[in-house]
């Protein structure tokens, strides 16, 4: 007999074919491993003495010894903790630990790298097929070094990332007052835009001492990594927000919160500004974590009952359809 809690929660394929974020650039200095749970599998990326990244299986094809566990980089590649063996980027063996040939058709499986902006990210695809699209990547050099905070949280990226298009909970779940849609739902390929302008109000000690407008315009790129512009004009805040759930195992994810500001100009604003990116990524991640009760215990409803006043849900998920092997379906407007 199957009782409610064997019914999942979701019937979405678990790890969506995405870029998502391994670590940050910060996280991994040269000669230095990574060990992580990534879609489902066990995956360490690695960077080697001269620089380079690369993402392969953590589980050593000699006798199965786990690289997380003692493995290190040796120059340009990482060798085994228990017999020494040693791998290169591409995941071949190119010694053995004894002098001996490697055994043929010895080598890992790898995962396709990139790092750009402070981060490091892994396609995953179900199939393993290398990746059809990018990440773009944006100029830093007027904005304050990347933040971040991250959570463990029990969802999966195509719930979390659907929160970009969920107008209705901007009110009842962020307090956002007067929401409003500035630019229309967007499709492009694997890409989304959209974006919203709300009120808010400032008070201390639950004094209302005012009102400001925050406009936010969210850059979905796939369902593992959105970036947020949003802009502050009365105070002269201008921010990129990300938003990076990367799956680990059914229904579990980390979610990076991370953040960069423009810095105002002269030496003593960018000062400032770096200050302020930690006041502001504090009330961000505020903000986001009223999400996270919600997330955990919703479950996932093929078909919704949608209401007007809703946002286009049911845009953002046949555009969603493409990240599981299907084809997309392009929808404008
Ligand atoms: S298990 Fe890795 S070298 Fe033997
Ligand atoms: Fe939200």
């Amino acid at each position: 007999m199957v009782t409610d809690s064997f019914i999942p929660q979701s019937d979405l394929p678990p790890f969506p074919n995405a870029w998502y974020v391994f670590a940050l650039s910060s996280e991994l200095a040269s000669g230095k491993l990574i060990a992580r749970r990534f879609a489902g599998q066990e995956v360490t990326v690695f960077r080697t003495e001269c620089g380079n990244v690369a993402a392969v299986e953590s589980y050593c094809p000699h006798l199965g010894a786990h690289f997380g566990y003692g493995g290190k980089v040796k120059g340009e590649v990482l060798q085994c903790p228990f017999h020494g063996f040693e791998f290169n980027g591409s995941g071949q063996c190119t010694a053995t630990g004894y002098g001996t040939a490697v055994p043929p058709k010895t080598r890992l499986k790898t995962w396709p790298v990139r790092e750009q902006n402070g981060f490091i990210l892994v396609y995953h695809h179900a199939q393993g097929m290398d990746p059809d699209w990018e990440v773009p990547s944006i100029d830093t050099t007027e904005w304050t070094p990347l933040i971040c905070r991250t959570y463990e949280l029990n969802d999966h990226p195509q719930e979390t990332t659907e929160n970009s298009v969920d107008f209705g909970h901007f009110t009842y779940v962020h307090d956002y007052q007067a929401p409003r849609t500035i630019r229309d739902l967007e499709i492009k390929g694997p890409f989304l835009f959209t974006g919203y302008e709300v009120k808010r109000t400032f008070d201390v000690l639950g004094v209302k001492l005012g009102e400001y407008t925050l406009t936010f315009e969210p850059h979905v790129y796939g369902l593992g990594f959105s970036m947020v512009n949003v802009r502050v004009p009365v105070f002269g805040v201008e921010g990129r927000f990300w938003v990076l759930p990367t799956p680990t195992d059914e229904r579990k994810l980390t979610l990076r919160l991370a953040l960069r500001l423009k810095k105002w100009p002269t030496r003593l604003g960018a000062l400032a500004s770096k200050l302020l990116a930690y006041y502001i990524l504090k009330n961000y991640a505020k903000d986001a974590s009223m999400d996270f009760p919600i997330w955990e215990n919703k479950r996932y409803l093929p078909v919704p009952a949608l209401a007007e006043g809703d946002g286009p849900i049911w845009k953002y998920r046949r555009w969603a359809r493409q990240f599981y092997g299907q084809p997309a379906t392009i929808v404008t407007g």
